[in-house]
């Protein structure tokens, strides 16, 4: 009998003992006398009900050089990345000629971005759009470079995009399902987008795309200063002290439910940026059960 993709996935989740897909990076800090430590970081995402993600996509505005977490988190999962920076493939531009991995060289000179990983086989590459565009033109000419790769542990394909645009404009124009909304390090300061992306509006736009079950995953960057915000878990700890470890930041984070009626739930972490990243579940239609989901 043919089996349905979900529940298929769905016996892979299960048959791991553990509560969490996690992952371990590594984070490098450079201290007030200039040396450099490198620290392990745990990123953890807890694996009960994801299947509403599965093979959807993941939209992160404001990407520039942080692409590791967002793709070995839900490499398992997501089947469409999508990376917008308005620096990208834009040769000396002054946001990202300073990334190591050369992100403002033109499209069709970037080196694959998982080359040389075990885990990712690359499989071809597609670019629509100027490969080039010169940065002080007055208006950003878009481009969107498209990687594909066998993630080879769960033996999908997926695929990485990368657009050079408008955060905004590139999630009002491109066609996608959004399974995750991946957003932290960002600013009103120089090199920042000034863009407010956790302002209601916004939320709401967000909310609106995501599927039910879908996540928030935010440092809560560019929050609103409103006392007493509906909103206001999301950057809870965006300025201030949080608790030690990622599994008692996710205890301490509280569930919540919206004007709307989405429910919201912290389950994962990933990583430290203006804050720690969590990961929240937005449920549109009251508990969300494995079982009758499709
Ligand atoms: C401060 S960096 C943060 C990058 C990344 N979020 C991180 O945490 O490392 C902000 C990035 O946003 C990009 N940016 C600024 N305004 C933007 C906009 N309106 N749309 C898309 N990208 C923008 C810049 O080029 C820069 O690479």
């Amino acid at each position: 009998m043919n089996q349905n993709p979900l529940q298929k996935l769905r016996q892979k989740l299960e048959i791991t003992t553990s509560k969490y897909i996690d992952y371990v990076g590594y984070k490098i800090r450079s201290n007030d006398i200039g040396s450099v430590q490198v620290m392990k970081e745990k990123f953890i995402l807890e694996r009960e009900n994801l299947l509403p993600i599965h093979n959807k996509a993941l939209f992160y505005p404001c990407s520039g050089n942080d692409f590791d977490v967002a793709i070995f988190l839900f490499s398992p999962l997501i089947t469409d990345f999508w990376f917008v920076d308005r620096g990208y493939f834009s040769p000396n531009h002054q946001d990202t000629r300073g990334y190591k991995r050369g992100l403002d060289a033109p499209a069709d000179e970037q080196i694959p971005l998982l080359k040389g990983h075990p885990d990712y086989q690359f499989m071809g590459k597609k670019i629509v759009g100027s490969p080039t565009w010169y940065w002080r033109d007055y208006d950003i000419d878009p481009c969107v470079l498209t990687e594909i790769y066998l993630h080879v542990p769960s033996n999908r394909k997926i695929k990485i995009h990368r657009r050079r645009g408008y955060g905004i404009s590139a999630f009002h124009k491109e066609r996608f399902s959004l399974g995750v909304f991946f957003y932290r390090g960002d600013s009103q300061g120089e090199g920042g987008s000034g863009n407010l992306w956790l302002h209601t509006r916004r939320i709401h736009e967000i909310c609106d795309k995501l599927v039910d079950g879908g996540l928030i995953v935010t440092d809560g960057s560019q929050h609103s200063y409103k006392q007493d915000h509906v909103y206001k878990e999301l950057w809870k700890y965006r300025s201030g002290e949080c608790p030690p470890t990622a599994e008692e930041i996710i205890k301490s984070a509280r569930p919540f439910t919206d004007p709307e009626g989405r429910h919201f739930t912290c389950i994962g972490y990933a990583g430290h940026r203006y804050g720690p990243t969590l990961v929240w579940q937005v449920r549109k239609s009251g508990p969300y059960h494995p079982t009758t989901h499709s």
